[in-house]
């Protein structure tokens, strides 16, 4: 009997975890979320808590019994990372992950095209999908409080309602590959000082209408399926497990049923972690083992320490299923989709992307004398003075450094452009820094040079003083306390000496060029003196053919700055009030309260208000063509509000060569209850326009575009009363005017 009955139990046993072991990943035709409910059901709390948290550098546990994969992540907002070993930062020196480098998400922003967006969210979803990544760490929409932040070339600069604008194709464009965006860092990681311990205390007003916008488009319009943490605090929590915003806000507003991502390190409590929002946690330094200890995933705070907890019966299981759906959800969003599509990576069609990008996102600052384009033809030798002329940008700046299969400098660039007739003669200007490697990836440039400043400059000017016209690029570039992750510029001011360099340029020679490579505005003391400035950010693997293209006029510029450009620091609401970078408090916490008491008044909003003239205005961009705007006109004089109003103005490129204008809606509230901004972007339109060419722009004006948010009420408010909308071609530089009226209240909490 006894041997009979073993086989017998032996069966059932096996044929009842066959069934319970059976893989959910069937060719099922139920809901998502009802396939999530049968995976959940088969799991234990085992399987659930490892899926909860790293098991190396980059990835996170499945469950093999029930062939539900891991998550492989990536780096990040430009270009998909090289390999790792599995629980190292430095490179696992693989032979096929180079990439192509997108430019910098300034660069993005700087286009104005939502178009350009998508098509850059498709392609870079192309390579994460070729690459096997499941989830992409990007991109970044923290808005542009301060020129010092050495991230802001990560992101999507200063107003809510371009960035709001920008990242939602980009979202779209790369989870169209069946890969997840990561949209980060939410939220409040406005600089990178004292990044892990940073909190910040803002007003619920700023928040929500500066701060949290392209957060909640990212959510509601662009779908994304996860959010990352910020490793700063707000209201004393940490971002990544921060109950006001994860769980009132991100979840319960909104209503995001996607998965809450740590930063990397960026968890520091199980009990918060377990309650306040957070899903996956990554990148932890666990004291389990002892801070740092390799493979001490099993120390992690949602590892060993929350499954005893409910082993021990102290909590219960409720938050973890609700984690693990969230999980599940994305496994048949992502790698258990089994039609999604299977990527490709390095193509010709991803480097052209690379390029169009870069070349609409470059923004002519100023052209006095026209004395760009430069026509090949019409010199015979071209000088080009600086580091930034061929140090390779695509390496360095943290977590976002790439392996790529090339990047064509800006000297090899308009070498080509201008072809063998043309003799390009290139000094090094000033030395920055000659170095080139990032957690083992190499540049393999050999940039030292010992000679003196003056040396550097008198070569220069001798170049440029017997040339035809000059180019100098320089800028910032990828190392600490430049435009760098985890620590921030220490003035506005560019490094090197670069201001004598283009200062004795401009004497040498008044066909001159200054090209500025960095994500982030620069002082230029020296504006009046040089004819002609490019803004040309980090723009990947082929700057040097979108520069060329521009500077040759192959390429008429369209791009806007997506920033203001302040003459000063003390331009700026951040620096002027002395609000930067915070105070530590003195308990011994480490610390560091940031008031952000400028408010909603940031970027434009703070010089309108302040009358404050930039350097460059937030908008601004020139053409190598010329545009001229008719008068603004409203189908209505008087809306309620929840009505329409279409605004059209016409437009016409009165130049003799085509080229596309941004047209920027901006919106006044000339009576409100609360202070508001002098003027607000609510609507743009980027159009191309042949010489001669009329266009009829139209905007519609709804309540969107009228309210702000009401703290008392905690709901966006559209109150009565005179509006003005105006239109330009730059925050500073309206073209039209017209004012309408808005004839009753209506407040909800959109
Ligand atoms: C970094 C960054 C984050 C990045 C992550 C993984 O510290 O803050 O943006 O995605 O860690 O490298």
């Amino acid at each position: 009997m006894k041997k009979i009955f073993i086989p017998l139990f032996a069966a059932a046993v096996c044929a009842l975890s066959a069934t319970a072991s059976t893989p959910v990943y069937l060719d099922d035709t139920r809901s998502i979320d009802e396939r999530v409910e049968d995976a959940l059901s088969r799991m234990t709390v085992k399987e659930k808590v490892a899926m909860l948290h790293a098991q190396s550098k980059f990835s996170s546990a499945g469950v093999p019994r029930l062939g539900i994969p891991e998550f492989w992540t990536t780096d990040g907002p430009h270009g998909i990372r090289p390999e790792v070993l599995w629980d190292e930062w430095n490179q696992a020196h693989w032979t096929n992950d180079s990439c192509v480098a997108f430019p910098a998400l300034t660069c993005l922003a700087a286009t104005w095209n939502p178009d350009i967006a998508m098509l850059y969210g498709k392609s870079i979803g192309e390579e994460a999908r070729y690459r096997g990544k499941d989830i992409l760490l990007g991109p970044g929409v923290n808005i542009y409080r301060t020129p010092l932040n050495g991230r802001n070339f990560e992101y999507m600069g200063e107003d809510p309602y371009l960035a709001s604008k920008m990242v939602v194709p980009y979202i779209k464009g790369v989870q169209s590959n069946g890969v997840a965006a990561c949209v980060k860092h939410y939220a409040l990681n406005n600089h990178e000082v004292n990044r892990h311990t940073t909190n910040v205390i803002i007003d619920d007003r700023t928040l929500h209408e500066i701060y949290l916008p392209a957060f909640k488009a990212a959510v509601k319009d662009g779908g994304t399926w996860s959010i990352m943490g910020s490793y700063n605090l707000y209201k004393d929590q940490h971002g990544c497990h921060n109950q006001y915003l994860l769980n009132d806000i991100l979840k319960g507003e909104w209503g995001f049923d996607g998965v809450v991502v740590s930063d990397w390190g960026g968890t520091h409590d199980t009990a918060e972690a377990i309650t306040n929002g957070l899903d996956m946690e990554f990148g932890s330094w666990t004291n389990g083992l002892s801070n740092g200890a390799s493979n001490a995933y099993d120390n992690y705070y949602l590892a060993n320490p929350y499954l005893s907890l409910i082993e021990q019966g102290k909590v219960g299981t409720k938050e973890l299923d609700d984690k693990v759906r969230r999980i599940l959800r994305l496994a048949f969003r992502t790698n258990m989709d089994r039609n999604r599509p299977y990527g490709s990576i390095c193509s010709p069609e991803h480097i052209e992307a690379a390029r169009t990008i870069g070349e609409e996102g470059i923004v002519l600052l100023k052209n006095s004398g026209k004395v760009l384009p430069i026509n090949p033809k019409t010199v015979r030798r071209v000088a080009v003075v600086g580091e930034n002329a061929l140090k390779m940008m695509t390496v360095g700046g943290g977590s976002s450094s790439l392996k790529v299969k090339y990047e064509l400098s800006p000297l090899d660039g308009i070498r080509h452009k201008f072809g063998p007739d043309v003799e390009v003669v290139y000094a090094r200007g000033y030395v920055g820094d000659p170095t080139g490697e990032y957690n083992g990836v190499v540049t393999g440039q050999n940039l030292k040079d010992d000679r003196s400043a003056d040396e550097l400059i008198a070569e220069a000017v001798d170049v440029a003083a017997n040339a035809d016209c000059v180019i100098f690029v320089g800028g910032l570039n990828k190392s600490a306390h430049q435009d760098c992750e985890d620590s921030d510029r220490t003035a506005l001011e560019l490094p090197y000496g670069q201001d004598d360099v283009i200062r004795a340029l401009a004497r040498a020679n008044r066909n001159l060029v200054v090209v500025n490579i960095s994500g982030n505005a620069v002082a230029m003391p020296w504006v009046n003196d040089v004819p002609a400035i490019l803004q040309a950010w980090y723009l990947g693997t082929e700057s040097g053919n979108a520069i060329a293209n521009v500077i040759t006029g192959t390429v008429n510029p369209s791009g806007k700055l997506p920033m203001t450009f302040p003459v000063k620091l003390d331009d700026v609401g951040a620096h002027s009030l002395g609000l930067y970078p915070g105070t530590p408090r003195n308990d011994g916490s480490k610390i560091v309260d940031c008031k952000y008491d400028e408010g909603i008044f940031v970027g434009y909003r703070w010089a309108d208000r302040n009358k404050v003239k930039p350097l460059f205005p937030f908008g601004h961009g020139l053409s190598y063509t010329d545009f001229k705007y008719g008068k603004a006109k409203v189908d209505k004089s008087s809306i309620g509000t929840s009505g329409k109003l279409t605004l059209t103005i016409p437009v016409t490129n009165t130049g003799d060569r085509e080229g596309s204008e941004v047209v920027q809606l901006y919106i006044s509230d000339l009576k409100s209850s609360l202070p508001r901004p002098v003027k607000e972007l609510k609507g743009f339109k980027k159009v191309k326009l042949a010489p001669s060419e009329t266009a009829e722009i139209s905007f519609e004006i709804d309540r969107d575009a009228l309210s702000y948010f009401d703290p008392s009420l905690h709901a966006w408010v559209c109150e009565p009363g005179s509006f003005e909308a105006l239109v330009g071609t730059s925050s500073a530089d309206i073209r039209s005017k017209v004012r309408f009226e808005v004839s009753d209240t209506l407040a909800d909490n959109k």
